[in-house]
């Protein structure tokens, strides 16, 4: 592994678990030093980073949540004041029929998943803009492309966080900071592999049944993303923009 993130601070939202931790513990590796926002405990995440040498701490944080993402940011500026990188990856995606998804359930997974790419950008990217280089990366889904039941609450959000990603590129784009989308395909998670999905499938199946669908015939993992997320994330991406970057084995047909 190269040292190509020595000198940056990563804060990765959600990195206590799955693509996010499998995410910290590569920008670990190559000499960021990782700053953890996720609700829940990240020891692990911690455990797996300072085992290979590397720097990181937590923060508690409901990345939906104004005070809560305030207290990070003094968090963020105890720990050197920096922030070089943001993946803001933390999410969720309760499968749901359309007609059980309450306006309580709806404003949640748009709180979750797409209020907290406000909040968090707002929060934590002045300083990289001040010093002229920056990288923003959003974590969205490749489901935006699919025709897939059961998540009208999920997928919006997700097309807003391409939109999202889009239009804060054009503004950002003078002060050498980039704002990309990574968006994956059905990865084996904690989140995936507990998922209750409706109408008696099970979790293996819906992994065979997606992996048939790729053109790589295996299931995701959330080591498949950690390269995109760290070339995004160096500088040879420095002209790259406003993109999203599809993470899915090659999907050659929608299920
Ligand atoms: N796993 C997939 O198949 C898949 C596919 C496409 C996109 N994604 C996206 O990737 C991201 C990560 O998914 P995952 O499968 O690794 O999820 P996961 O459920 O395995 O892990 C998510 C992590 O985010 C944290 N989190 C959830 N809500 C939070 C909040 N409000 N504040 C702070 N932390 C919070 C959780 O505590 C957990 O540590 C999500 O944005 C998800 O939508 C996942």
């Amino acid at each position: 592994m190269t040292r190509g993130h020595e000198g940056k601070t990563a804060v990765i939202s959600g990195a206590a678990a799955g693509i996010g931790q499998a995410a910290a513990v590569r920008l670990a590796g190559e000499g960021a030093r990782v700053v953890i926002a996720d609700r829940d405990n990240a020891d692990e995440t911690l455990g797996l980073i300072e085992s290979a040498g590397g720097k990181a701490i937590a923060v508690r944080c409901d990345v939906s949540n104004p005070a809560s993402v305030s207290t990070l940011k003094e968090a963020v500026e105890r720990n050197g004041g920096r922030c070089d990188v943001l993946v803001n990856n933390a999410g969720i995606y309760p499968m749901q029929p359309f007609d059980e998804i309450t306006f309580e359930d709806w404003r949640r997974v748009l709180s979750v998943n797409l209020d907290s790419m406000f909040l968090m950008t707002k929060a934590l990217t002045a300083g990289m803009r001040g010093r002229g280089w920056g990288r923003i990366i959003n974590i969205a889904s490749d489901t935006v492309n699919l025709m897939v039941p059961n998540l009208v609450h999920y997928i919006s959000s997700k097309a807003g966080v391409i939109g999202f990603t889009r239009s804060l590129a054009t503004e950002f784009g003078e002060r050498g900071v980039t704002v990309n989308t990574i968006a994956p395909g059905l990865t084996r998670t904690p989140g995936t592999l507990n998922q209750k999905i409706p109408g008696g499938v099970s979790n293996e199946e819906l992994f065979d049944r997606m992996a048939n669908t790729q053109s790589i015939k295996r299931s995701e993992v959330a080591t498949d993303l950690v390269g995109a997320v760290s070339f995004l994330a160096s500088d040879d991406a420095a002209f790259i923009t406003g993109q999203t970057l599809y993470v899915n084995g090659g999907l050659t047909r929608s299920t």
